[in-house]
């Protein structure tokens, strides 16, 4: 009774939504990433600072090469998702600062000027923005898989480079056979949030 949002939505985002880890052959298609990046990117971050980079690894080649860095538990499911994104955080954000946020365009060098204090700016927003787009895929009627089992600098020198860290690996398409286990439990409202 205290959420606004309809019932059905709130299911498809979360009580209904699961971590796949096998799914159908069924396409995902660049117009369903571009949608749901189009919903996501409204999802807020420090000073609009935006630091999550997506890469698509859409070719049989790129996939095998990405496939080689997985956990040997994730390597199958990388193999056989429709679609597979490394997600990583753009240390070099700043750039984009004064277009992203322009009523402070000085915050490029005055606050973000030192390359470790943007590294963990964009590490938590980069993160805060993962968060968003799984729920963005789960928006699209897709089953995200994120991962972090994996080589992550294997990961990083074989797609990205020295300003760009890889956070996860995240499988989507629609959910196959036993995709998942039985639900876990989480932790209750008296466990977790305290008043002070
Ligand atoms: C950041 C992140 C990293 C994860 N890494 C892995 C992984 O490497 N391998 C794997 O099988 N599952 C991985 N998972 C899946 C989680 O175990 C799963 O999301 C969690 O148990 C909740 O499952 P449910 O959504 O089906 O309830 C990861 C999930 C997240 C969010």
């Amino acid at each position: 009774m205290s959420l606004v949002l309809d019932p059905a939505a709130q299911d498809l985002l979360f009580r209904e939504a699961r971590t796949a880890n096998t799914f159908t052959d069924e396409p995902v298609t660049d117009e369903q990433v571009q949608a749901i990046y189009d919903l996501v990117k409204y999802g807020p971050t420090s000073m609009n600072q935006s630091p999550l980079r997506i890469t698509l690894v859409r070719s049989a080649e790129a996939r095998e090469r990405l496939v080689r860095h997985m956990a040997e538990g994730n390597q199958k499911k990388t193999a056989t998702a429709p679609l597979v994104a490394i997600l990583s955080a753009d240390n070099e954000f700043h750039e984009e600062l004064p277009e992203l946020f322009p009523h402070f365009p000085q915050a490029k060098d005055a606050v973000f000027g030192d390359r470790v204090i943007r590294e963990n700016s964009a590490a938590l927003n980069a993160t805060l923005q993962a968060a968003y787009f799984i729920i963005g895929v789960r928006a699209a009627g897709l089953a995200a898989g994120p991962m972090t089992g994996l080589d992550f600098a294997g990961v990083q020198k074989e797609f990205l480079d020295d300003d760009h860290t890889p956070l996860m690996v995240v499988n989507i398409g629609k959910p196959g056979e036993d995709a998942w286990f039985p639900r876990s439990p989480r932790l209750g409202y008296e466990q977790v949030v305290t008043t002070v």
